[in-house]
């Protein structure tokens, strides 16, 4: 279902959460969405509530499964070690956990911790689908991961990156290094998926630049994802010290 409310263009998902497609919006002030203090007004208890950038939660989760079902650990009883970058209030962590059937430890982070505390609420009430699967939400900046290298075998980002990217300043600079950050906390196996509502031509080529600055060779795909109406890509990046010869 889609709507309008105001400067939103919104769409409900099977799970009822709204989905914001903010780029429909004419005159909204694009460079806010890369400022902290606007995710902080957006977050504040008064107003925070379940939202999905881009794409319904539910449709997320299973493209991302479909991506996490032929990770060479998951046919075994390892963890599937998952980070969320800039989790905010979305669903995608709970579809996540209420459908891998895989042991799954969880990890979302986002730089407003009113945003982390949410996720550590909603998912505390959920039941996930494997009993041993765990979840912690922190606080934290995608441009300097408070992880050791090589933890995660999923790196997710939803938006994230796009709200970075709206900087007249600093796009570039916080690109390479939200980048250079996931490539460094992925496993050899591991990838990187992002969701975007940029297209392929741009996006690709902006991810070779941005891996070329930071001189990482790594190998892209994507696929389109149906959302009803609106274009939605998932792009897939390998490290290429993980590719198969
Ligand atoms: C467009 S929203 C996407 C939220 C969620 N992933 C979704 O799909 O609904 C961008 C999110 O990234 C977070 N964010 C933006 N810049 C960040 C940064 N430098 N470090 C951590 N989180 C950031 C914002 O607080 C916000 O929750």
């Amino acid at each position: 279902m889609f709507g309008r409310v105001g400067f939103l263009t919104f769409c409900v998902s099977r799970s009822q959460t709204i989905v914001h497609c903010e780029r429909k919006c004419h005159g909204f002030n694009d460079h806010a969405l890369s400022k902290k203090s606007y995710w902080n007004s957006q977050y504040q208890p008064k107003k925070i509530r379940a939202i999905d950038w881009l794409a319904p939660a539910d449709v997320i989760a299973d493209h991302v499964i479909s991506k996490v079902g032929i990770l060479p650990t998951s046919d075994c009883q390892s963890f599937i070690h998952l980070l969320d970058l800039g989790c905010g209030t979305s669903d995608v962590p709970l579809c996540l956990a209420q459908s891998l059937g895989v042991p799954l430890h969880l990890v979302c982070l986002d730089y407003v911790p009113n945003a982390a505390r949410w996720q550590t609420e909603k998912l505390a009430k959920s039941s996930p689908v494997n009993t041993l699967s765990t979840h912690a939400c922190i606080t934290g900046d995608v441009r300097a991961l408070p992880f050791r290298d090589k933890t995660f075998h999923v790196v997710l980002e939803k938006g994230t990156l796009d709200s970075l990217l709206k900087d007249r300043g600093m796009a570039r600079q916080s690109c390479d290094r939200m980048m250079a950050e996931c490539i460094r906390v992925l496993r050899t196996e591991g990838v990187l998926l992002q969701i975007t509502d940029e297209d392929p031509d741009l996006r690709i080529q902006l991810l070779e630049d941005t891996f070329s600055r930071i001189q990482v060779s790594a190998r892209v795909s994507y696929t389109q994802i149906d959302t009803q109406g609106q274009e939605c890509f998932m792009y897939a990046v390998t490290p290429k010290s993980s590719h198969k010869s």
